[in-house]
């Protein structure tokens, strides 16, 4: 089973780091660039689409450290190879899905929530803070609302990489520092302490025993028969929220 998993997904882990994951997958921006081939997976990662999945454990991996079984339910972030039925995992980059959340909800969780878990927690966090994802058009109104020794994380171009204009001289002035992220090129070992950190202080929040005050935002759920009109959606900007797909067990 485990080779079966390791072909599916065609990750470049050890064998014996492998739990085996049934899944449901979601799409985002990252996953439309890749299938037009302007943002290649990370080395060893999947050139099969997918960053988050969710669904049963299959089959544990022989290395694995006894905190997971196969059926138990799971979400996991990926460095690719969502779409597909079965994927290997780290055990590390697994988490339980929340009471009461659906397999759905919890596709929808490991990489936005995580991103934004990582840029406000570990990089920091602060009224001086800016978290950009469209980079160029909006390069001039992130500088001039930075306040003094701001910082200012870039993590997406959706604007655009296009710079024209003293970004530098109104930068050095507010003493304002600059910083960049990309969450699916990092090594395993920085994603597992983002996952274990997240699931001890984040995930609780998800669940129906606790208040439930954090909720996944889904925007629309396709079975993956029906992926092309997902992309289609997605491309033309309609979603508010993750789109995910249903895979068959
Ligand atoms: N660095 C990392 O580790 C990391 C991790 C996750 C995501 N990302 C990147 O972060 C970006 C956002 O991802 P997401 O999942 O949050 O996407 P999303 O759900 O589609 O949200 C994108 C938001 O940006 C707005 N937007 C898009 N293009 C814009 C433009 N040219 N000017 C102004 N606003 C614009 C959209 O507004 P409208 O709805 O009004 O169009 C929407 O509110 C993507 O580039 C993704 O690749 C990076």
């Amino acid at each position: 089973m485990a080779q079966k998993l390791g072909a599916v997904a065609g990750f470049d882990y050890k064998r014996e780091d492998f739990s085996g994951e049934a899944m449901k997958t979601t799409q985002g921006v990252f996953l439309s660039l890749q299938r037009r081939g302007q943002y290649a997976p990370p080395p060893g990662a999947s050139n099969i689409l997918g960053l988050e999945a969710s669904g049963h454990v299959a089959e544990l991996g022989p290395g694995c450290q006894g905190h997971w079984k196969p059926g138990d339910s799971a979400m996991a972030l990926l460095p690719g190879g969502g779409q597909a039925q079965y994927v290997t995992v780290p055990e590390g980059l697994l988490m339980p899905i929340p009471e009461g959340l659906s397999l759905s909800q919890a596709a929808a969780i490991p990489e936005a929530w995580l991103t934004a878990f990582q840029l406000l927690y570990l990089l920091g966090a602060g009224v001086n803070l800016i978290l950009d994802c469209i980079g160029g058009s909006y390069w001039e109104k992130n500088v001039n609302c930075l306040a003094l020794d701001g910082r200012w994380i870039l993590y997406g171009l959706m604007g655009g990489d296009d710079i024209s204009g003293p970004l530098l001289s109104k930068l050095l002035f507010k003493r304002g520092s600059l910083i960049t992220s990309l969450l699916r090129s990092r090594d395993k070992m920085y994603k597992q302490t983002l996952v274990k950190t997240f699931t001890e202080q984040v995930l609780p929040h998800f669940s129906s025993e606790a208040s439930q005050c954090l909720l996944p935002v889904l925007d629309r759920v396709y079975p993956v028969t029906e992926i092309q009109e997902a992309h289609v959606h997605m491309e033309a900007n309609r979603n508010m929220g993750k789109i995910v797909l249903t895979l068959p067990r």
